[in-house]
C-alpha cells in the first residue's frame, strides 16, 4: 500500500504544511510505502522564477529528510524528474470537462480577483490527479485546503476504468480533522502565499520575532484568557500533549497567564519540538549534492512506477505501444 503526498516549494515548508501533510504522513510509515515529492511544476501557477523554485526544491529535501523521512525508505523526487506525469495529465484532461474544472476554487478566485490566470491553473487539479494515479497511491494525507482536488483526482479515476477499462485505484484523502487547517499568524489559513507562516526552519530570533507579533485582544493581567479559538491557543494545542494543554488552558482560564507568557510557551514548544530536524536540516543543506543524488535515485524507482501505469492505458490506446 502506498501513502503519497506533495509540497510545493514556494517557500519555507510551515507549521501548517507540518501538521496537514508531514506529520499524517509520518505516522503512516509502519503500514504504507511512503511517496514524497517535491510539486516544483504546481509551484509554476504562483511564479516562474525558476531560480527561487530551484532553491526551495533544495530546501524542501532537506525539510523532508530532518523532518525524519529516511531516503532508505521513502521515494524522496522532484516532480519535473517524471515527465511521464505531464503524459498522464494530458490523457486526464481529455476526460475532464471544461465547465466541471471550472468549479477549481484556485481558478475562480484568481477569475474573480482579475488576476490574468494561466493555463496552468486551470489545469492544477488534473496535474494533481496525474500526481496521485501514475503512482496508484492508495491514501493522500493532505490539509482541508485540496479535499477538492482529491474529490476532482476520484472523479477522474472512475473515468479511466469506465471510459478506458483501466485498472486502476481510487485513492482516499487523509484529511485528519485536528490538524487540517492550521490558522496562521493572522488568523487566516496558514500559507506561503500568505506570508502569515510559523517557517519550521526559521532562525530562532524570527520565530520569537514572528510569534511576539500575533496580534492578541487587550485582556488586563490577571483577567481570565481563553485559549479556545485563539492562534496562540490553537499552537499550543498542536504542540503540546493533551494533558500539558489543558494544564495551561486551566491557568490561563483562571488569570494566572498573559499572553506574553502564552506567547512564551509558543516559542519554547515550537522550538523544542523541532529542535532534533532543525540541526539536522543545517546539517543536510551543506551537502546540496547529496540532496540530489538522493532526489535522482528516489525518482527512478518512482518513474518505473509511473510509466508501468502509463503503459497499461497507452497499450489501450495503440497495442503497439
Ligand atoms: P501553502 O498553502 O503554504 O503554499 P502547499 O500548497 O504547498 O502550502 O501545501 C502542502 C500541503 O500542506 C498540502 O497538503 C496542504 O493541504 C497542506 N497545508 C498547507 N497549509 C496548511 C494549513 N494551514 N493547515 C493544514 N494543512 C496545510
Ligand atoms: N496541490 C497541493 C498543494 O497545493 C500540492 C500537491 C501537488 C499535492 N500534487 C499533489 C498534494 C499530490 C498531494 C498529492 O498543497
Amino acid at each position: 500500500m502506498i501513502a503519497l503526498t506533495g509540497v510545493r516549494p514556494t517557500g519555507e515548508l510551515h507549521l501548517g504544511n507540518y501538521f496537514g501533510a508531514i506529520k499524517p504522513l509520518l505516522d503512516l510509515q509502519e503500514k504504507y510505502v511512503i511517496f514524497l515529492f517535491v510539486a516544483d511544476l504546481h509551484s509554476l501557477t504562483t511564479s516562474c522564477d525558476i531560480d527561487t523554485i530551484k532553491g526551495n526544491s533544495q530546501k524542501l529535501l532537506a525539510a523532508f529528510r530532518a523532518l525524519g523521512f529516511d531516503p532508505q525508505k521513502t521515494i524522496i523526487w522532484v516532480q519535473s524528474e517524471i515527465p511521464e506525469v505531464c503524459e498522464l495529465m494530458y490523457i486526464l484532461s481529455a476526460l475532464t470537462g471544461f465547465q466541471y474544472l471550472h468549479k477549481g476554487h484556485a481558478f475562480k478566485t484568481a477569475c474573480l480577483e482579475n488576476k490574468n490566470p494561466t493555463v496552468a491553473l486551470f489545469l492544477y487539479p488534473v496535474l494533481m490527479a496525474a500526481d496521485i494515479l501514475a503512482f496508484q497511491a492508495d491514501l493522500v494525507p493532505v490539509g482541508v485546503d485540496q479535499k477538492q482536488h482529491l474529490e476532482i483526482c476520484r472523479d477522474l479515476a472512475e473515468k479511466l476504468r469506465n471510459m478506458f477499462g483501466v485498472e486502476t485505484k481510487i485513492p482516499e484523502p487523509l484529511i485528519m480533522e485536528s490538524t487540517c487547517a492550521v490558522p496562521g499568524v493572522d488568523g487566516r489559513k496558514m500559507s506561503k502565499s500568505y506570508k502569515n507562516t510559523l517557517p519550521i526552519f526559521a532562525s530562532v530570533d524570527e520565530i520569537v520575532s514572528i510569534v511576539r507579533q500575533v496580534k492578541t485582544d487587550s485582556t488586563p493581567l490577571g483577567s481570565p484568557l481563553n485559549l479556545e479559538n485563539s492562534v496562540l491557543g490553537s499552537y499550543i494545542k498542536l504542540l503540546s500533549k493533551p494533558e500539558d494543554y489543558e494544564k495551561i488552558k486551566k491557568e490561563a482560564l483562571a488569570g494566572n497567564y498573559g499572553w506574553g507568557k502564552i506567547k512564551e510557551f509558543v516559542i519554547e514548544l515550537f522550538l523544542s519540538k523541532f529542535s532534533y530536524a532543525r540541526e539536522k536540516y543545517v546539517e543536510l543543506l551543506s551537502d546540496p549534492a547529496e540532496l540530489w543524488n538522493q532526489a535522482t535515485e528516489g525518482a527512478k524507482i518512482a518513474k518505473e512506477r509511473a510509466r508501468d501505469f502509463l503503459g497499461s492505458i497507452l497499450k489501450r490506446l495503440n497495442s503497439h505501444v
